[in-house]
C-alpha cells in the first residue's frame, strides 16, 4: 500500500491546502464531549499552517442529507477546533461558490478556514462530479486525513482525490501504518478480539478474521450465538439463533484455516440486566433458563491471558461483556489490562478501533497503553472486514 504523504509535498507556501478531517465530534448543549477527533487534526493542519499553506478544511457534521440544517453547522466547532489547534480558525459558510472563492481568496498564507458542512450539498454524498470540480477550485491541493470517513466514496473523501494532487495526512498515514503492521504484514502469532451484541453486525469481519489470525476470541453477546450453534443452552441471553447454521459455518471455515477460535467457558450470569445484581460464575454448561449471560468468566478470562502471551500483535474490536453496568464490565477491563501490560512489555503489537472499543478501553483505563486505537468506527470495521476502503484507494499510487 503505497500513497503520498506530506514529507513528498515540497513547497507549500502561499499553496490552497484543501484538507477532508473529520469533525464529527459527539456534542451536548454545545460542549464536544470528546475531541480525540479534534486533536487528530492538529499534526496536519498545524504542519501545513506553519509551512505558509492557506489551510481550507473540509468535513462533514452528521446525516443532513443535503439540507442546510442549522444545528448540524460546524460554525459550532470553530472555537473548540481553535483551542485545540493554539490557532485562530476562519468560517466560510460554504465549500464552494462564488463567496465561498472570494473569502479564499482573502486568506493570508499560514491562515486556517473551515468550510461549511460538506453533506449540506447533496452531491458530497453521492460523489456528484460537478461538485466536485467546484470544490476543487478553491485548491491546488488536496490532503485527506479523516480515516473514519474513508469508508465513504464521497466528493470530499474521494472524488476530491482524482482532480488535485491527492496526499494523505499526518493522521491518515499513522493509522494506515498501525492498520498495516497489525494485519496487512503482522509479525505472528496475531490475536483478534471480537466482541459486541451482535454476530449479525460483524459476520464479515468474522469470516475474514478466520483467514487472517491465529487466535480468534470471541465475546459479548455475541459469544452466545456461537455457544448455542454448539448446542450449549444460553439460557435468556442475548442470542441470534436464527445464526446457528453461519456460526458452524464460521468455525469450520476456522477449523480448515487453523485458527483456534475461544469461546468462553465460564460465564458470569444474572436474572436481570441492570447494576449490580445478584449474579453467578458458572460454567457455560449451567445457565438456568431464566439466566442470562452478561460476561465471559474469570477463568475464561485468564486462558484467554495466556494465548495472548503466545501472540505477538493483537487486534480488538468490542468488549467481552456488558461492560457498561458494572460488574460485567470485569473481563474487558481484565484482558485489556493483559494486553495493555504485553504492548508495555515490548511483546505485543496492540491496534484496537471502532464504536464501543474505545470507550471500553478507556474505561479499562488503558487506551493510552495500546499501541494504537483508531478514531474510527464504520471504517476500523470496513477495514476488519477485508474491505478496500474507497478513501484510502484514492490515495493509492
Ligand atoms: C463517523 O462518525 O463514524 C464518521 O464521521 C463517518 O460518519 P458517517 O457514518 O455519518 O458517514
Ligand atoms: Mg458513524
Amino acid at each position: 500500500m503505497a500513497f503520498r504523504t506530506l514529507d513528498s509535498l515540497g513547497d507549500v507556501s502561499g499553496k490552497r491546502v484543501l484538507v477532508r478531517v473529520d469533525l464529527n465530534v459527539p456534542m451536548d448543549n454545545g460542549r464536544v464531549t470528546d475531541d480525540t477527533r479534534l486533536r487528530a487534526t492538529v499534526p496536519t493542519i498545524g504542519e501545513l499552517a506553519d509551512k505558509g499553506a492557506v489551510v481550507l478544511v473540509l468535513a462533514h457534521f452528521g446525516r443532513p442529507k443535503g439540507e442546510r440544517v442549522a444545528d448540524m453547522s460546524l460554525q459550532q466547532v470553530i472555537d473548540p477546533l481553535a483551542a485545540v489547534l493554539g490557532r485562530p480558525v476562519k468560517f466560510i459558510d460554504d465549500m464552494c461558490g462564488a463567496a465561498a472563492e472570494a473569502a479564499v481568496a482573502a486568506l493570508a498564507p499560514g491562515e486556517v478556514a473551515v468550510l461549511e458542512n460538506s453533506r449540506f450539498h447533496s452531491g458530497e454524498e453521492k460523489n456528484d462530479p460537478a461538485l466536485a470540480d467546484a470544490v476543487a477550485k478553491l485548491g491546488d491541493i488536496y490532503v485527506n486525513d479523516a480515516f473514519s470517513a474513508a469508508h465513504r466514496a464521497h466528493v470530499t473523501t474521494e472524488g476530491l482525490a482524482h482532480r488535485l494532487p491527492a496526499y494523505a495526512g499526518r493522521s491518515m498515514q499513522t493509522e494506515l501504518e498501525a492498520l498495516e503492521a497489525a494485519l496487512g504484514t503482522p509479525q505472528r502469532p496475531v490475536a483478534a478480539v471480537v466482541g459486541g451484541a451482535k454476530v449479525s453486525t460483524k459476520l464479515d469481519v468474522l469470516k475474514h478474521l478466520v483467514s487472517k489470525v491465529d487466535h480468534l476470541i470471541i465475546g459479548g453477546g455475541m459469544a452466545n450465538t456461537f455457544l448455542a450453534a454448539r448446542g450449549v443452552d444460553v439460557g435468556k441471553s442475548l442470542c441470534e439463533h436464527d445464526l446457528t447454521a453461519t456460526a458452524l459455518e464460521i468455525l469450520d471455515a476456522a477449523d480448515a484455516a487453523d485458527c483456534t477460535v475461544h469461546l468462553p467457558y465460564d460465564v458470569v450470569v444474572a436474572k436481570e440486566f441492570r447494576a449490580n445484581p445478584p449474579i453467578r460464575t458458572v460454567n457455560v454448561h449451567e445457565v438456568a433458563p431464566d439466566e442470562m449471560i452478561l460476561d465471559v468468566g474469570p477463568a475464561a478470562v485468564e486462558a484467554l491471558g495466556d494465548a495472548l502471551k503466545t501472540c505477538r500483535t493483537l487486534v480488538w474490536n468490542g468488549p467481552m461483556g456488558a461492560f457498561e453496568i458494572a460488574p460485567f464490565d470485569a473481563a474487558t477491563v481484565a484482558l485489556a489490562r493483559t494486553a495493555a501490560a504485553l504492548t508495555k512489555g515490548g511483546a505485543l503489537v496492540s491496534v484496537a478501533g471502532g464504536g464501543d472499543t474505545v470507550a471500553a478501553l478507556n474505561h479499562a483505563g488503558v487506551a493510552d497503553d495500546f499501541s494504537f486505537v483508531s478514531t474510527a468506527g464504520g471504517a476500523f470495521l470496513e477495514w476488519m472486514e477485508g474491505r478496500e476502503l474507497p478513501g484510502v484507494k484514492a490515495l493509492q499510487i
